[in-house]
């Protein structure tokens, strides 16, 4: 049975609207959902091994006033070296009839205006990687045009609900970098000097699958730590984890109240 087959046996056929994926540590965020729960190794075409800190399940219900469908867990590149491993959950997603896509991740910060436990909106991405989820692709519909990638109305109504909410929310830069090594000082240098304003190993694939599924693309990100060199905290995926929960509490109250208000 097809991944879209199962999710609706199991938990129904009334349309989704948003699409999450949930980055490390903000795994929370999916147990506010009120819904089924499938664990990836049922849907063929979902990521299989997990990173720690990544539940692997999807969990398709209600959150808040809207249905959604949230994946906890993601696959990275640097997993088995597939910039395209998360085209086929969000071609399942998309066909449950989703329009939103909204995409958290944990970043490295290379600004101090957005420090640990913060959050940032991204405005827009550096693909530092420098490769595409749509190589191999046939079609023309790979010329995907990326110029307002992150939904202007999209972002607007998280800036709208941080602010209700009273939690900052500024925007930034957000550069891909292909792990799972972090990043050296000299080149979090050299993504200054580009325009990054924080950094991580996910999200720009997705964003590029999303806009080429015709979702509307918004992401977020919890900042974890200052970026290498710019401060003397170790860098590592423990604190990662570690940090990553104070930033999902945040992060959860903004969405709750973006999701109330559609
Ligand atoms: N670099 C890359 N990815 C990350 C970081 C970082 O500093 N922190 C959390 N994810």
């Amino acid at each position: 049975m097809s991944a879209l087959d199962t999710i609706r046996a199991r938990a129904g056929d009334e349309p989704v609207t948003v699409a999450m994926v949930l980055g490390s540590g903000l795994g929370p965020l999916a147990d506010a959902v009120d819904g089924v729960r499938i664990p990836y190794s049922d849907l063929p075409g979902f990521p299989s091994a997990g990173v720690s800190g990544h539940a692997a399940e999807l969990v398709v219900g209600r959150l808040g006033a809207a249905r959604v469908a949230v994946m906890s867990g993601r696959e990275h590149y640097y997993e088995h070296g597939r910039a395209d491993a998360m085209r086929a959950p969000l071609e399942t997603l998309a066909a449950l009839g989703a329009q939103m896509l909204i995409l958290t991740n944990a970043c490295g910060a290379l600004q101090s205006r957005t420090p640990p436990g913060s959050l940032m909106l991204i405005s827009d991405h550096i693909n530092y990687a420098g490769i595409s989820p749509l190589t191999g692709e046939p079609t023309d519909r790979r010329f995907v045009n990326l110029t307002e990638a992150y939904d202007p109305g999209l972002r607007a109504a998280l800036s709208e609900a941080a602010q209700a909410e009273d939690i900052p929310l500024e925007s930034g830069v957000y550069a891909w970098y292909l792990g799972p090594n972090f990043e050296t000082p000299a080149e979090i240098r050299a993504l200054r000097v580009l325009g990054a304003d924080a950094v991580g190993m996910s999200t720009v694939p997705e964003i590029i699958l999303g806009r080429f599924l015709g979702l509307r693309c918004a992401a977020i990100s919890v900042v974890t730590n200052m970026a290498a060199g710019l401060s003397d905290e170790q860098i590592s995926h423990t604190h990662t984890k570690d940090m990553a929960p104070i930033g999902a509490a945040k992060l959860q109250t903004v969405l709750m109240r973006w999701l109330g208000g559609l």
